[in-house]
């Protein structure tokens, strides 16, 4: 029976996003979001074809939520106390622009550092409604090394062709997350693989121009946040809005929103779904402007760090 109800709410949830797309295209007013075009749901369409192509994924994926959900934060025993992440950073290039500095990638490097450990400066602008929620998740980012290649390609969509042997095929992705970094194309910002899919597609995947806070990184998506929101797919989160109206991310801890938020609302923003909650429009897994987020919840650290203990689907980057 749970099984059966995780299966039909994962229909949901994934079918929902396709048509969410269509009323944001169609009813959307236009704002600094939808100038850089339609870019929703890039992660959740290619989870989507994945579940579609994959007829064992759902089952993993409802081993890692069953996994999720009994884990209990206050009983984590993490490696030296903290989890440390390698990265591994592919850039394609066609244009010498495309080509990024180190000094963009370390800078996209240092974001993942203090979002993850709550040490980013707007960390103290959380309103105090949520500040009985707001995470410190405790992840560590480390440059393991830079890889680039020319390719005379404009853009590479969201097929996951970078990531084949006319890219750059994904270093050790069991134990280091692979970061492409190209042009991506249809103003789409980056998207992300969930766990429990392939691992040669393994990773994340972030637009050059919206990568980091220096170099080609373009306003109002140059403070490295997109990397932050596509790492938190990679570990396991969901929209805050669940990809449908008034959705559920599966977080008891946020609130429950109509749908994607843009620009940087006004506080406080109200939902209209059930209780009218005051909208978490600043959490890394809405779709604000960059300078509009700035946390994650206990609820969502607990789904992420999930994944590293014994018996998680990324438990081989804990070892
Ligand atoms: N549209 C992208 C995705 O979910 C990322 C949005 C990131 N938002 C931001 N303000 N940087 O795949
Ligand atoms: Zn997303
Ligand atoms: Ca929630």
């Amino acid at each position: 029976m749970k099984k059966l109800m995780f299966l039909l709410s994962a229909v949901f949830v994934f079918t929902a996003c396709s048509e969410d797309d269509h009323s944001e295209n169609d009813n959307q007013p236009r704002d600094t979001a939808e100038v850089v075009g339609k870019r929703g749901c890039a992660t959740d369409e290619v989870f989507k074809a994945q579940l579609a192509a994959d007829p064992t994924l759902a089952a993993r994926i409802q081993q890692i939520e069953e996994h999720a959900s009994k884990f209990d934060l206050s009983n984590a025993r993490l490696v030296n106390g903290q989890i440390v992440i390698p990265v591994v950073v592919n850039v394609l290039y066609r244009t010498t622009a495309e080509n990024i500095s180190d000094a963009q990638i370390q800078s996209q490097i240092d974001v993942l550092n203090k979002d993850f450990n709550a040490q980013n400066t707007d960390f103290a602008s959380v309103p105090s409604v949520f500040s009985g929620v707001k995470a410190n998740v405790g992840i560590r980012f480390e440059l393991d090394q830079v890889r680039r290649k020319y390719v005379n390609r404009t853009s590479w969509g969201t097929n996951n062709l970078m990531k084949g042997s006319t890219g750059l095929t994904a270093l050790t992705p069991t134990t280091k997350m692979n970061l492409w970094v190209c042009t991506i194309g249809n103003g789409i910002l980056g998207y992300a693989q969930f766990p429990g899919g392939a691992s040669s597609t393994d990773g994340v995947v972030v637009d050059s121009k919206y990568l980091g806070t220096t170099g080609t990184a373009t306003y109002p998506f140059n403070l490295g946040r997109t990397a932050t929101h596509e790492v938190g797919h990679w570990l396991n989160l969901r929209h805050i809005w669940g990809d449908a109206t008034c959705g559920t991310d599966l977080v008891a801890d946020t609130p429950t929103h109509n749908t994607a938020n843009y620009g940087v609302p006004t506080y406080p923003h109200y939902s209209t779904c059930t209780g009218t909650p005051i909208e978490m429009t600043m959490n890394y897994m809405d779709y604000s402007d960059d300078r509009g987020l700035y946390m994650f919840t206990n609820g969502q650290k607990s789904r992420m760090l999930s994944l590293f203990s014994s018996g998680g689907a990324r438990y081989s980057f804990a070892q």
